[in-house]
Parts: structure tokens; sequence; C-alpha cells
């Protein structure tokens, strides 16, 4: 699925395609224990995923890896991997989260700040031209 997400939608995460299909099968089952990956199924199909994790400021989690099947989408599944994330983190006891959103996805940011986020004012290079910038809210 990831390596499914990163081929369809490019533009959307700072990683590449070319650099994660070389992982090997230890680095695949380390990421599933580095963070928590949510599955969203339509009718038991695989239709999206995102994950949570510990963010980069103590106490805080992080939403990563979004990405929802294009037969899939304005459906309302991003909408409920947001939803599944948030009350993780909150399950944890995290009382902020972050998140990274490249400049040209507007729909990602629409989705974010739907449900709360605002951008934190922090942003980087994630290619060469182009910038992501961070967002986050209160748990
Ligand atoms: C961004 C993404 C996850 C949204 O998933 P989705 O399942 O289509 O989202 P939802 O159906 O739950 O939409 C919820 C809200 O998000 C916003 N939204 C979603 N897609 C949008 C679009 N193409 N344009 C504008 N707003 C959009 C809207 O506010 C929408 O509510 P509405 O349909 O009532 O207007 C999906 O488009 C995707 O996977 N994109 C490629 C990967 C990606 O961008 N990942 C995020 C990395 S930060």
């Amino acid at each position: 699925m990831r390596l499914d997400a990163l081929k369809e939608a490019p533009y959307a995460f700072g990683s590449t395609y070319e650099r994660e299909v070389e992982f090997d099968d230890a680095t695949w089952r380390r990421r599933v224990v580095d963070r928590v990956p949510f599955i969203a199924e339509v009718d038991g199909v695989v239709a999206g995923t995102a994950s949570g994790g510990d963010g980069e400021v103590n106490g805080a989690a992080a939403m990563t890896a979004m990405w929802v099947d294009p037969r899939y989408r304005r459906l309302g599944v991003g909408e409920l991997l947001v939803k599944a994330v948030l009350e993780w983190a909150k399950g944890m006891g995290y009382g902020r989260m972050f998140l990274w959103v490249t400049d040209v996805n507007a729909a990602a940011e629409h989705l974010y700040a739907r449900h709360g986020f605002v951008g934190t004012g922090a942003s980087q290079e994630v290619r060469p031209g182009e910038l992501e910038h961070e967002m986050s809210r209160t748990l």
C-alpha cells in the first residue's frame, strides 16, 4: 500500500517510490512497529491508510503516511483515518499532534484544516523548489 501511495501521489510525500522499493523485509517490519498504521476498508477492500507515532517534540504525536486509493476518494475515508489517528493519540495521552503537508496538496490541507489543524509557520524544502509546511492542533 505504501508503495502504491508513493507511486500514485509522489507530490504528497517527502519520501519516494524509488527509495522505499529498495527496503528489505526487516525495514518494513520495523516501520509497522515504530508507527501505528491504520487501515480503512470499504466492503472488505483496503481503501486507505494513515499512521500515528511519536512527534519530534516531547509529548506530541505525528500523523504520517496518509493516503486514500483514488477509487475511494471524496467518500469520507480520509476523514475517518484522521479521526482514528486523533483518537489513538488522545488515548495514548499525547497533548498535541503535528503533520507535514506539501504546498501543492490543497486536498490534504483542507482535510486537516477541517479537523482543527493550523499552520505552525514552519516549512522546509521537500524537493528542489518544493516546500512542505507543518500543521498542528491540540488534542
Ligand atoms: C488527501 C486525501 C487523503 C483525502 O482523502 P479522501 O478520502 O478523499 O477525503 P474525504 O473524502 O474524507 O474528504 C474530507 C474533506 O477533505 C477535503 N478534501 C478532500 N479531498 C479534497 C480535494 N480534492 N479538494 C479539496 N478538498 C478536499 C474536503 O474538505 C473534504 O470534505 P468534503 O468532501 O465534504 O468537501 C486523498 O485525496 C489522498 O490520498 N491524496 C493523495 C495522498 C495525500 O495527499 N496524502 C496526504 C499527505 S500529507
